[in-house]
């Protein structure tokens, strides 16, 4: 802790003292080394590649941490093009998961990860379950990398395509052999595109997750009407950005509301009042996607915005602002 004592405030202005704010948040309470963040914003994963990428735009290092490009067991090449579709305050991907795979990013992007102070989270994806364990495992014990999201928005090969999240327990099923496999901490990320989200989560934390992540985009598509086919190489893509921000947000409500884990909230996240929106919703710590995509600098602004609200609003801690609107 720095003193302050030896300084001398000026009249009529908040000290430093005042001015300092505490934004450290807990994301795995339940474990014994947790997962601490010395704030909460997050990159999105898939909106800000594997941190390297942003390093020279600005200090990456001050955020709570980076969720890197969704990762498969073998490096993929993506869907067809186009891949994306601007649409009314949002944005349409078909990116399907295009990634450089888990052995390239043990070997060449770990060892950068490992020299940061800001913690990596990697994002796994997969076809089978088996393909979680087996990323998980990989994963484990890894210099660099502080913690696992699982993204279930992927589908399950072996049920039909349908995404493992839309179902309960394949949802859990997905989780528990995650936690099985690793030391490290497990966010599980949730998919909207499910009829009882509140239930998927119940399932997943009672699978033992340490955290829930939510939400993934939502399924939509944009059509060409001069060439009359789907816009989107892959036909259907998911719907990201501002657009999608009051669909997040209530999801995002209801999951707070039903579990006891820490929540992070994402989805349309632009600005630090959004942000402050989530967390007075009950999210510990919050995700910032397609803004990055127009202002490269939006997570840093918006960790800026809530360090500025807090300063005004005499808020010293910002757990004093986590689910503060639900009463
Ligand atoms: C281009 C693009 C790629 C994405 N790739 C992934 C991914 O690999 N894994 C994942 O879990 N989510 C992925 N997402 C979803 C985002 O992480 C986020 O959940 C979603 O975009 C909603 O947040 P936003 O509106 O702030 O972008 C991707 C989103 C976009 C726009």
């Amino acid at each position: 802790m720095t003193d302050f004592s030896s300084i001398t405030p000026v009249p009529g202005q908040a000290s430093l003292e005042e001015l300092l704010v505490n934004l450290s948040v807990e994301l795995a309470p339940g474990r014994r080394e947790g997962l601490s963040l010395a704030n909460p914003v997050m990159t999105a994963s898939g909106t800000f590649g594997y941190g390297t990428e942003y390093s020279h735009l600005f200090d990456i290092e001050k955020l709570g941490a980076i969720v890197c490009k969704g990762t498969t067991l073998e490096p993929r090449e993506g869907n067809p093009q186009p891949r994306l579709a601007e649409t009314p305050g949002g944005l349409l991907n078909s990116i399907g998961l295009q990634n450089i795979g888990v052995d390239a990013l043990i070997k060449e992007k770990a060892p950068i990860w490992a020299s940061w102070h800001v913690p990596v989270i990697v994002n796994i994806a997969g076809e089978t379950v088996d393909d979680y364990a087996r990323l998980a495992e990989r994963l484990d014990g890894i210099d660099g990398i502080s913690g696992l999201e699982v993204n279930i928005s992927c589908p399950n090969i072996k049920a039909g395509g349908a995404e493992f999240g839309v179902n309960a327990d394949s949802a859990a099923e997905v989780t528990a052999a995650v936690k099985k496999a690793t030391s490290l901490p497990v966010l599980v990320k949730l998919t909207p595109n499910t009829g009882d989200i509140a239930r998927v989560a119940l399932a997943v934390a009672e699978a033992g997750a340490d955290a829930i992540s939510l939400i993934n985009t939502l399924r939509g598509m944009a059509i060409d009407i001069t060439r009359r086919r789907p816009l989107l190489g892959n036909i259907y893509g998911g719907l990201s950005g501002p657009a999608i921000k009051p669909v997040a947000l209530h999801m995002v409500y209801e999951v707070a509301g039903a579990v006891d884990l820490p929540v992070v909230g994402c989805g349309g996240i632009t600005t630090a009042s959004d942000a402050i929106e989530f967390i007075m919703a009950g999210a510990s710590a919050i995700q910032v996607g397609t803004a990055g995509f127009t202002n490269p600098r939006a997570p840093l602004d918006v960790l800026e915005g809530i360090e500025q609200f807090m300063t005004r609003e005499g808020i010293k801690d910002i757990g004093e602002l986590i689910g503060v609107a639900r009463g």
